[in-house]
């Protein structure tokens, strides 16, 4: 029986993921660590509220279980020398220099991780593949582990969450199903069934699935590939849905219903973000490529063409439809992060379209309810497409929606808070100068109302 764990990246996913486990399973000291001191600080922070992940219900979670049985520290080696079980769960971007740049996964992080439990690890451990891996990196681990390690017995885990932000506590209390991949020895069996016993805790058996190490590691990648795919391709409908007269909410809805397809992740959108598609499919790409692969790879990639596509017509629309010129025009951005209920933005399609406008000189007001000023212009200066003073003289962050709103040309609606709906579209119109646009980047408002307020209202796909 595990007795004591630790999870390394205090992250969207360590975090989470942690704090379930320390509430499921009172009896198991949970240590979560992270090099970055300010975020530890921050999970510490007695203001539950003040923890660094936004995620609906999460407080709740860390405020029961936090100083019980679940604590965050920047301790690694201490934490690492007292577990029986470790998770990693470190980040793993796309790489951004040398050999595979621009796609390939990025796994220094996950090799120093492997360096440091071989370093420290005095006992026999169970190492937990958390993070999103490309396939056959088990192996990497444990050359790493076997070699450095003291005489040590390393058992290594394929477990990768699956959890979607903004319903991480739902998704991790209510999951599809737990994927745990182990080696098919005496040893690797018994660690897989250590693990199987936590998650029984409150997973139900049937959806705790065991498989070899490498189709665990591919089963993830192929998941978002999956789901990104889908996007994908109902973005590519509303394309042809705006040329043709069809609706794609309706083509959406005709699809959904066949039970071989099903409603979900039908959505169209100004282009999916987030920290794992495009790089999980890059990585995909790469692994293909990589086995010499050429058309599995293309098939692929050309998902992530489509999506780049999807975000650069939002903003060319936006441009064409205010005369060809958005020059010293102020277009108001509701939303920022990548999708509602989350303060993450990496990927955010915003911000891509944000730098589209600004190079036509358009002036931007955003409000996002959870996103940080700071943030925003992080985002935008990572891009590098100009100075970071003429970002922040481009671009105006406000943390009141109608001050963002009045005066402008057109509103543009990135992400799909649900408190965009309740707004005073009236007073918002009538503070806004004429025509006033409204291009709904989330198909979340109601084309209807706001029509019959004044306002020319452009969907996706329709
Ligand atoms: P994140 O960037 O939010 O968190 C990673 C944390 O690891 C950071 O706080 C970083 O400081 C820390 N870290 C990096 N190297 C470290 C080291 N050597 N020692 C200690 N701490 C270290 O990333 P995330 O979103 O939590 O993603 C983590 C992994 O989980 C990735 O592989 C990702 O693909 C995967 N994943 C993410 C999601 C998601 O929705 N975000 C979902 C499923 C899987
Ligand atoms: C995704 C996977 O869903 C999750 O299983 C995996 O563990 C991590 O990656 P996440 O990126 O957090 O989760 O959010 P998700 O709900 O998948 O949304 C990703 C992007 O696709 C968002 O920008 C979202 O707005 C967009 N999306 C999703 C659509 O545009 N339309 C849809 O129908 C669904």
């Amino acid at each position: 029986m595990i007795k004591n764990i630790c999870c390394i990246g205090a992250g969207y996913v360590g975090g989470p993921t942690m704090a379930i486990i320390a509430q499921k399973c009172p009896g198991i000291k949970v240590t979560v660590v992270d090099l970055n001191e300010k975020r530890i600080a921050d999970w510490n922070d007695p203001n539950v509220e003040n923890i660094p992940i936004y995620e609906p219900g999460l407080s709740d979670v860390v405020a029961e279980a936090r100083g019980r049985n679940l604590f965050f520290s920047t301790e690694v080696d201490k934490a690492i020398e007292e577990a029986e079980m470790i998770f990693i769960s470190v980040n793993t971007p796309t790489k951004t220099y040398g050999v595979g740049k621009g796609m390939a996964a990025d796994l220094k992080y996950i090799e120093l991780c492997a360096r440091q439990i071989a370093r420290v690890a005095k006992t026999n451990k169970i190492v937990v593949e958390k993070s999103t891996l490309p396939v056959r990196t088990a192996s990497a681990i444990k050359s790493i582990l076997d070699h450095t390690g003291n005489g040590v017995q390393f058992q290594i885990l394929s477990n990768p969450e699956f959890l979607a932000e903004g319903t991480a506590v739902e998704d991790l209390l209510a999951p599809d199903r737990v994927l745990i991949g182990g080696d098919s020895s005496e040893e690797g069996q018994k660690a897989i069934q250590a693990l199987v016993d936590i998650y029984a805790n409150w997973v139900p058996k049937e959806q705790i699935l065991t498989t070899n190490v490498w189709s665990s590691e591919l089963s993830k990648l192929t998941a978002n590939a999956f789901l990104a795919q889908r996007v994908s391709s109902i973005n590519a409908m509303s394309e042809l849905c705006e040329r043709t007269g069809a609706d794609v909410n309706e083509v959406a809805r005709a699809i959904g219903m066949d039970s071989r397809i099903g409603p979900k992740f039908l959505k169209s959108s100004v282009g999916f973000g987030g920290s794992c598609f495009q790089k999980d499919i890059l990585n995909l790409v790469y692994i293909a490529k990589s086995y010499g692969l050429n058309e599995v790879a293309d098939y692929w990639e050309q998902v992530i063409i489509m999506n780049d596509h999807q975000k650069r017509r939002f903003a060319k629309n936006i441009i064409k439809t205010l005369y060809n010129t958005v020059s010293g025009k102020k277009i108001a951005f509701l939303g920022w992060a990548f999708k509602k209920d989350t303060n993450d933005t990496r990927e955010s399609a915003a911000i891509y379209v944000a730098d589209d406008l600004l190079s036509e000189q358009a002036h931007i007001a955003v409000y996002d309810p959870k996103v940080s000023e700071n943030q925003i212009y992080f985002d935008l200066n990572y891009l590098e497409s100009r100075s970071e003073l003429e970002n922040k003289k481009g671009l105006e962050v406000l943390t009141d929606p109608y001050e963002v709103c009045k005066d402008a040309h057109a509103i543009a609606v990135l992400t799909e808070w649900d408190e965009f709906k309740t707004y005073d579209w009236q007073k918002i119109y009538n503070q806004m100068q004429k025509p006033a646009f409204v291009f709904d980047g989330r198909n979340l408002l109601n084309k209807k109302e706001l029509e019959q307020i004044g306002f020319v209202y452009q969907a996706i796909g329709s």
